[in-house]
């Protein structure tokens, strides 16, 4: 059995390919446990996170404890037409009334953000998202997130998110999701 992740985060750092591809199974420990998934998901999701890290932009930031153990991540990339999250919120701004334009060109997908739920609840979170987005390439960030009252909603609304699409299915999951934009750079905190 492993120890569970210290809560005390020593340090937060920009993480390689090759660094994140030698600690991708602790990453996705890290990602089913905060979002409650089943374990099994994390293997599933391998190899969508090994394709991801080659993608254009890609930039990921990883939260340390003192005893070297990942407790959050965060990372990702420059959207493009065919990617798949880029063709199913272009499928959705087709049916509303803000302009494609606006939204879909030269913008930072923000596709996983987490933080162990031990660590979480701390300021953690936010201090990666705002690693993250300092310096990501783009003129404005896009993610999108479950409806509902949830930690992740009040921190996107503090930095500064605002509507893009509100409860949009995107195909195969019957939740319905928020897609939330601003502008790049950040304000400084
Ligand atoms: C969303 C998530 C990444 C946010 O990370 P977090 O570290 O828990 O949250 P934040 O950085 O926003 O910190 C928020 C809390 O820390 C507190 N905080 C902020 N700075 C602090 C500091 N310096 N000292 C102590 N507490 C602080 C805030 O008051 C806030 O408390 P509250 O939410 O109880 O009101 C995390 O909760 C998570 O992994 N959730 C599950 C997965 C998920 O939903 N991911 C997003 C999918 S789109």
């Amino acid at each position: 059995m492993t120890a569970a992740p210290s809560p005390r985060c020593d340090r937060i750092a920009e993480l390689t390919t090759d660094q994140l591809r030698a600690r991708l199974p602790e990453a996705l420990q890290v990602y089913v446990t905060a979002m409650g998934y089943p374990p099994s998901t994390a293997q599933q999701r391998a190899p969508m996170w090994s394709a991801h890290m080659l993608r254009a932009g890609w930039r990921c930031i990883g939260a340390f404890s003192e005893q070297d153990e990942l407790i959050g991540i965060g990372y990702g990339y420059l959207g493009a037409p065919g990617q798949w999250w880029h063709e199913q919120v272009r499928r959705g701004l087709m049916t509303s009334e803000v302009a494609i334009g606006d939204w879909m060109d030269d913008y930072f997908e923000l596709t996983e953000l987490h933080v162990h739920p031990a660590a979480q609840g701390g300021g953690l979170g936010e201090s990666i998202l705002r690693r993250l987005l300092t310096g990501a390439p783009g003129s404005k960030v896009l993610l999108s997130t479950p409806e509902g009252p949830t930690r992740a909603w009040k921190l996107y609304r503090r930095v500064g998110f605002t509507d893009v699409l509100r409860n949009y299915r995107f195909t195969g999951d019957p939740r319905p999701f928020a897609v939330l934009g601003r502008p790049l750079p950040l304000e400084p905190r």
